[in-house]
């Protein structure tokens, strides 16, 4: 038989005020998903605010969700650069939870996507862009891909970005598949959307994309389309799902947004190729090309 999502019934958001622990007091409901709420809490041991992700009391019993709280934690754990934000520990007993650094700022997406475009600047598409490179080059390097970079799971706070969201993360090693496919289908390379071989390039489509957003002025270089799931083994057919049209063939942003110059739109659709040979390996490759091209439209002022 098919196996079917399991409803659970929702419990309420933590009311402010609530004591997670004799540590933790909730201060303010922020946002979350099917399985887990973030709060902004204050943190008596610390004295200072926090963000924690908790995950939602009916899926407490539920082992693999109480795996990918643990997972997401202690990869999580492991980062320490100013262009990620900073775990600061974890609990798994009582309102299971990732305790990390509260963000202060809105997401990139509502600072730049959400209806504000009329404030945007080239120069701020190209600083948001080399800030979350910076941040995967060091995912990258201790050896986890993030797998959703996307700009809501992007801070923007006073011209600096910070990456967050390691809820698909994954440890990565050279011809590894991934555990799942998990994802953001807007944001979704094909190898992670077919599970196929991943490596630092399946994150550069994701920065790829968001700077192609963020020049074009909000515009996708690739369509969304449903497609027919396979059959499973007992003969039921999968419905359907959406993916990516990755044949079709995107426009540089510069035709959307006529103010985003044309050699840095280079270098979003450099990031976003199908074919992952032509893409930029890594994170550094597409800031070095980014920076030779802001050099070349003449925006680029050498730093102290
Ligand atoms: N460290 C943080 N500081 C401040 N706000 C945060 C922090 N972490 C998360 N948030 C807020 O909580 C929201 C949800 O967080 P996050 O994206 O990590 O959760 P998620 O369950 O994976 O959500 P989604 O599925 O929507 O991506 C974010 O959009 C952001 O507004
Ligand atoms: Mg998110």
């Amino acid at each position: 038989m098919a196996m079917k999502r399991e409803r659970k019934e929702r419990a309420p958001i933590l009311e402010p005020g609530f004591w997670l622990d004799d540590d933790l007091r909730v201060i303010q409901h922020l946002g979350g998903s099917r399985k887990v709420d973030v709060y902004s809490c204050s943190s008596k041991r610390l004295d200072m605010l926090v963000s924690c992700k908790v995950l939602r009391p009916e899926y407490c019993i539920d082992f693999s969700a109480l795996d990918d709280i643990r997972i997401e934690g202690e990869l999580l754990l492991r980062l320490h650069h100013p262009n990620v934000v900073e775990g600061y520990g974890m609990e798994l007993e009582e309102y299971p939870r990732i305790i990390m650094e509260h963000l202060q700022g809105v997401t990139v997406e509502s600072a730049f996507l959400s209806g504000n475009f009329g404030a945007f600047d080239y120069l701020d598409a190209v600083d948001v862009a080399l800030d979350v490179a910076r941040g995967l080059t060091h995912v990258h390097q201790q050896g986890l891909l993030h797998l959703d970079v996307k700009p809501a799971n992007v801070m923007y706070h006073e011209g600096h970005a910070t990456l967050f969201d390691f809820s698909v993360a994954e440890e990565f090693s050279a011809g590894d598949t991934l555990r799942d496919d998990a994802g953001t289908t807007e944001y979704m390379a094909p190898e992670q959307t077919a599970r196929e071989e991943v490596g630092y390039y399946t994150d550069v489509f994701g920065l790829g994309v968001l700077f192609y957003r963020l020049l074009s002025g909000g515009a996708y270089p690739y369509p969304v389309m449903e497609v027919t799931k396979d059959t499973d083994d007992v003969g039921n057919s999968g419905g359907t799902k959406s993916r990516l049209d990755y044949g079709s063939l995107p426009v540089n942003p510069s035709v959307h947004n006529p103010n985003a110059p044309e050699e840095l739109g280079e270098i979003a659709l450099r990031a976003v190729q199908v074919d992952k040979s032509l893409r930029f390996a890594t994170p550094e490759e597409f800031s070095a090309a980014l920076e030779k091209a802001l050099k070349a439209v003449g925006g680029w002022s050498p730093g102290p």
